[in-house]
């Protein structure tokens, strides 16, 4: 099978020449396989946003190579990874970052609109993502006028209704309850499941991360430890609470 992530020796120190250096990765390598659900966790400090970032285009390893959907995304400049983030990833953030004065609909038909496609297609298309997500009903609202989870779940649609060749979630649950946040995994695992999107999460909790199918622990930027999905979401949850005490990381009751 083909991988959408090929991660290779990374390293990002952080500060310059002279000022105190922090190695916010240290050597870090691991490939993404097509049609993956890989969660990142490890303690504070270790370096998950900052692996995510590199991925994600957002910010420049200091060595090594990234590969995404078969481009090396470590040599391309400005321009280029503008241009690849638009049409390969698909970002969902903790906070939503939904535009408040477009409806549901016009925030998730924006990067089809930012590739010029034409109104019909890019009706075809949100109304079929918005259906996925089940969020058909609240699409002429504005974001003011619908729930947190709905909120998330527009979110989402966004970040696959062009299609990315991986979707990239730093917390996506960390601003939800209970149980918009179950839902919300429960459409990323329909999403990975039902129509093979690659997902590359970021969380910090045990009970998001047990809807991974496979995950990288990681400590001072390097990788610890990982595990896969073989056993029930249950048995996978315990076994993650394991690691993370080992780790030193155990949750705290929030
Ligand atoms: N812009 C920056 N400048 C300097 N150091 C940074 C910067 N961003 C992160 N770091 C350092 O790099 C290390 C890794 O940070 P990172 O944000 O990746 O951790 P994390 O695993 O996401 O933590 P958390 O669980 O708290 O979100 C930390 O020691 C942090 O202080
Ligand atoms: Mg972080």
């Amino acid at each position: 099978m083909r991988n959408v992530v090929e991660v290779n020796n990374i390293q990002k120190v952080y500060g310059k020449k002279g000022d105190s250096l922090s190695r916010a990765l240290n050597g870090i390598s691991f490939d993404i396989a097509d049609g993956e659900f890989v969660g990142i966790m490890g303690p504070s400090g270790s370096g998950k946003t900052t692996l995510l970032n590199v991925i994600s285009t957002l910010d420049r390893a200091t060595d090594g190579i990234v590969e995404v959907a078969g481009k090396n995304i470590t040599k391309m400049n400005a321009t280029q990874l503008a241009d690849f983030r638009a049409k390969t990833l698909g970002f969902i953030f903790q906070d939503f970052n939904l535009l408040e004065n477009l409806s549901v609909y016009e925030n998730i038909a924006l990067p089809l609109s930012l590739q010029g496609q034409s109104a019909k297609q890019i009706r075809a298309k949100v109304l079929k993502v918005a259906k996925t997500l089940d969020i058909e009903a609240i699409i002429e609202k504005y974001p003011s006028q619908v729930s947190g989870g709905q909120k998330q779940r527009a979110a989402a649609a966004r970040a696959l209704v062009h299609e990315p060749a991986i979707i990239l979630a730093d917390e996506p649950t960390g601003a939800l309850d209970s149980k918009n946040a179950k839902s919300m995994l429960e459409a990323m695992q329909e999403l990975n499941e039902k129509q093979d999107v690659s997902i590359l999460m970021v969380t910090h909790d045990a009970y998001s991360a047990s809807y991974c199918k496979r995950i990288l622990f990681i400590r001072d930027g390097q990788l610890f430890t990982e595990i896969h999905r073989t056993d029930s979401r249950q048995q996978f949850y315990k076994q993650i609470l394991d690691i993370l005490a080992e780790l030193g990381a155990s949750q705290d009751m929030e």
